[in-house]
């Protein structure tokens, strides 16, 4: 087991953050883009599946930057010395990496240059083409200007180093977009929100069989499930979905068990399974059958999913109005045509407990939140 600095993407840190608290469990915060934690050679592997992780270092340290040329020469050697003394044998490249708002005067290439210098002193071969160790260095600035809510500010500078940990990789999501694929239809979840959907149903600890959907729609989350060989149970009310997730599937190489079905009587379908998560996204508006329902349907599955598997999690992203977007007004947003206040007690009096609501700019004018349910007892 090693330490490791795991940096995010940009386009949501909060939701990154709970990505890999839910995958690794307890993280340090260093920065709202970089988190900390332990991690076993078993769940390094898994953390390739995820959706919003960008880079795994072996971490280093970290140092808040006040900004005096003495602390920048300090800290070129620390990091120089610590890397002589970690990096494998051969050759070696410094690459920087530069994230939030940062100062003009902070030069990324002063790094490279210095830190570089210091580690050839020391008889080190540098190849910028293909390094054998890649010392990374992260420049992060402040997070103050954002496309979605964040909940943890940060004004200052953060320098945070480590090696390039080779036996990582990022999940690459291209060439399974939803209008790529045989059957598409408006209502296909992109395969990068599909992937989250599933990372933020793990909980640390427990073993995931199976993913269950009800809603599959044309199987974006069937597929990511697949792709990472987790057992799928999906189904959909409109026997065309069940039929174009199927051939989605096979055009993937992949098959699960796909079957025409009504959600708000699941249980009858797939009967007590431990170690379930429920990941969907229910129909809503155009996508419900009768468009009154939606809220009955999403409740009654919710019922089914408690006598599934009560120790089950659920994940799911739901319609909600543009005032979600404001942390103040989280709370009191209107989620699926009701306000949140009155849909959290329904779900709570289901015996779920909210562990998660977070809200995601879709595009220009559709915003959702990802709410995730553990049970409550
Ligand atoms: C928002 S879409 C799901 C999209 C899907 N995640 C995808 O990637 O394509 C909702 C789906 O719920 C299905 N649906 C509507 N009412 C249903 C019900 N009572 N039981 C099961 N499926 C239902 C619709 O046919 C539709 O395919």
């Amino acid at each position: 087991m090693g330490r490791f600095a795991l940096l995010g993407m940009g386009w949501h840190s909060w939701l990154f953050r709970e990505e890999m608290m839910a995958i690794v469990g307890e993280v340090d915060l260093l920065h709202p883009r970089v988190v900390s934690c332990k991690i076993e050679a078993e769940t390094l592997g898994r953390l390739s599946g995820s959706a919003l992780l960008d880079e795994v270092l072996i971490f280093g340290g970290c140092h808040e930057l006040n900004d005096s040329p003495e602390e920048h020469e300090h800290l070129f050697s620390e990091i120089a010395d610590w890397a002589m003394n970690s990096m494998g044998e051969g050759s070696f490249a410094i690459r920087t990496r530069k994230i939030g708002e940062l100062p003009d005067s902070l030069s990324s290439r002063a790094f490279e240059r210095s830190i570089g210098k210091h580690v050839a002193n020391h008889d080190r071969i540098v190849d910028l083409e293909s390094p054998e160790n890649e010392v990374v260095v992260i420049i992060a600035g402040s997070n103050e200007i954002n496309s979605h809510p964040e909940p943890i500010p940060f004004s200052g500078t953060m320098i945070i180093w480590g090696i390039k940990e080779m036996s990582w990789e990022k999940e690459d999501f291209s060439g399974r977009s939803p209008t790529e694929r045989p059957f598409f239809k408006p209502v296909s979840l992109e395969p990068r929100q599909a992937r989250l959907l599933i990372s933020l149903s793990n909980v640390k600890g427990r073993e995931l069989k199976a993913i269950i959907d009800p809603f599959c729609g044309t199987g974006g989350i069937a597929i990511e499930g697949c792709l990472q060989d987790i057992e799928v149970l999906a189904s959909d009310l409109d026997s065309r979905m069940v039929e174009g997730t199927i051939s989605n599937l096979k055009w993937l190489g992949k098959k699960s068990t796909v079957q025409k079905y009504d959600a708000s009587e699941i249980f009858n379908l797939w009967g007590e399974r431990e170690g379930s998560s429920f990941v969907f996204d229910p129909p809503y508006g155009r996508s419900s059958w009768r468009s009154d329902d939606s809220i009955e349907v999403f409740l009654s599955t919710l019922r089914e999913a408690r006598k599934i598997d009560p120790a089950g999690v659920v994940s799911t992203m739901l319609p909600a109005g543009p005032e979600a977007l404001t942390k103040a007004s989280l709370r009191q947003a209107v989620v699926m045509g009701r306000p949140w206040s009155e849909l959290e007690s329904e779900i709570e009096s289901i015996g779920w407990r909210v562990h998660l609501l977070c809200p995601v700019r879709v595009h220009r004018s559709l915003v959702r939140v990802i709410a995730v349910f553990h049970p409550s007892d």
